[in-house]
């Protein structure tokens, strides 16, 4: 069905210029699964040398492409989307392979990514200027106009978590190139294979060789020297606060866009509707086993109603399946070993410190069971550090004013939610939060996909979002007509 060669057996290869290529050293990246050990593939770990090639590449079919006309370009877009659906099964079930997604998350990260490009298609072609006259600025006559015009920046770098390897591929890769850039795409490695699997999508979409590359490889072995490339003119960049800020020190004068961890918390007030806090943290805490930035993950409720609110969590949590993707298990094993290892350390820090465990705590290779800790401390790890796992810390506060301080004094600013039927306190308590979003009485959460995503702190710089990822990948550009 697909034009284009992808792989040879389990061996992946990358998209250069249009072709289906592999590194020259033969070097290669293993990728196992989280949930067996099982081999899922291989991809190509490029060198340095092969990196220019494909950004000397990426820079020249720019050109071509930003003189397309932005219609053509969505029309592009559309037809990927349009492929997506039909290829969701196929995509979805490398997902659950390799990053052990389930089942109906994979299928919605697929779905969520073809309504992405669809609008992002339609939004590229409301980019508009503006002309400013130079009769408005003290001491000047009608003898100037400006007109201000968007152009792309020139070759986006993508690089993606491996969390959401499809949807935060395309939520960079999409809107850069309806705006007329080209895009080098680094995937994570642990999610190579689902995303050179979109790069392929997009290729046989008819896509024009050059103007989508993708190069594998670990991201310390060949991140630095791309991010700092000269032929790179923007960095898209998703992922941990401490890659980002490692990024950010080495991009120099390029445009960045970080989104990056968070410590998001649920501030839970007197007047709460708990059913529906309880229904919205549980979800929002253990989807995906707690592997989203976006997690709830912690909840700051007042002591007067701290018992009530367990009293609903818990069941809640309880319910959880634990499991394989493949049945759609809740609580999937973890992405690696290591993850779950680190997991695990700060479950045992928060024993050892005297929280009181309400359920899990119990582990079985990957897979770390659903957790729950009431009468958590500021002293503890598990009140701070993102875990990027299923345990959820009840952190109980005396005042509003102690929720927000410790809600502020996370060193994240990604989202946080306030559970309150009073209209009024959730604007008081949101007005005093540092945080990029604030949801009012909902879980927090990314999308839907044309909202803006903003993370302050060491949760990011800059906004995602369709419309605003387009304006973050392009620039202004001014012609000034003098009427002599
Ligand atoms: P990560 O380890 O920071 O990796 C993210 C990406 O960066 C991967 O593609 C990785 O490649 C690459 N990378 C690693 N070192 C690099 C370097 N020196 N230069 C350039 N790229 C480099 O993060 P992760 O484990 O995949 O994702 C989990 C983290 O991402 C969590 O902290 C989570 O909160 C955050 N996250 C944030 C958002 C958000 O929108 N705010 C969304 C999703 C995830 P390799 O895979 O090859 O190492
Ligand atoms: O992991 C970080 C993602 O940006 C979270 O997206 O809230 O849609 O799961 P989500």
């Amino acid at each position: 069905m697909f034009r284009c060669i992808f792989s040879e057996g389990q061996k992946y290869k990358n998209l250069l210029n249009g072709q289906w290529v592999t590194s020259r050293s033969g070097k290669r990246d293993k990728i196992f699964s989280p949930t067996d050990g099982s081999l899922v593939g291989e991809v190509p770990a490029m060198s340095q040398e092969e990196a220019d090639e494909f950004l000397k590449c990426s820079a020249a079919a720019q050109k071509s492409w930003a003189a397309v006309p932005v219609s053509e370009r969505a029309a592009v877009l559309h037809k990927a989307a349009e492929i997506l659906v039909r290829e969701k099964d196929a995509i979805a079930d490398v997902l659950m392979r390799e990053i052990a997604k389930n089942k109906k998350s994979s299928l919605s990260e697929v779905t969520r990514t073809a309504d992405l490009i669809h609008f992002t298609a339609e939004e590229g072609k409301r980019v508009t200027g503006e002309s400013l006259s130079s009769g408005a600025f003290p001491g000047f006559h009608e003898t100037k106009l400006s007109i201000v015009n968007r152009v792309p920046l020139g070759v986006v770098l993508a690089i993606a978590p491996f969390n959401y390897p499809i949807n935060l591929a395309a939520s960079k890769i999409t809107p850069a190139l309806v705006a007329g850039n080209s895009v080098v795409f680094k995937p994570p490695t642990q999610g190579a294979i689902s995303a050179l699997y979109l790069a392929r999508v997009f290729c046989e979409a008819g896509l024009p060789a050059g103007v989508l590359n993708v190069i594998t490889g670990q991201g310390r072995a060949i991140g630095d020297y791309l991010v700092s490339h000269p032929l790179v003119n923007m960095v898209a960049f998703t992922g941990s606060s401490k890659v980002g800020k490692h990024i950010a020190s080495l991009v120099g004068m390029k445009p960045l866009l970080l989104e990056l961890g968070g410590k998001d918390a649920a501030i839970v007030l007197e007047d709460a509707d708990l059913s529906l806090a309880a229904q919205h943290i549980v979800g929002g805490a253990f989807s995906f086993s707690g592997q989203r930035c976006t997690a709830v993950k912690r909840i700051l409720v007042l002591e007067s109603v701290a018992d009530k609110l367990i009293e609903k969590i818990l069941p809640l949590v309880q319910k959880l399946s634990v499991g394989l993707p493949e049945d759609d298990a809740d609580i999937t094993p973890l992405i690696s070993k290591e993850a779950a290892d680190f997991v695990q350390e700060l479950i045992d820090d928060a024993v050892q410190k005297g929280a009181k465990l309400l359920t899990g705590n119990k582990r079985e290779k990957n897979i770390i069971f659903p957790t729950l800790f009431d009468r958590v401390t500021v002293d503890m790890r598990i009140a701070w550090e993102e875990p990027f796992g299923p345990v959820l810390p009840i952190l109980r506060v005396k005042t509003i004013d102690e929720a927000i301080k410790i809600t502020n004094d996370s060193e994240y600013g990604l989202q946080a939610s306030v559970f309150t039927k009073s209209m009024d306190e959730a604007f008081r308590v949101a007005a005093r939060l540092e945080v990029g979003t604030i949801q009012v009485n909902g879980k927090t959460e990314r999308g839907p996909d044309h909202f803006p995503f903003i993370g302050v702190k060491s949760s990011g710089m800059g906004t995602q979002g369709i419309r605003y990822s387009i304006e973050a990948m392009t620039r202004c550009k001014a012609i000034v007509l003098n009427f002599n």
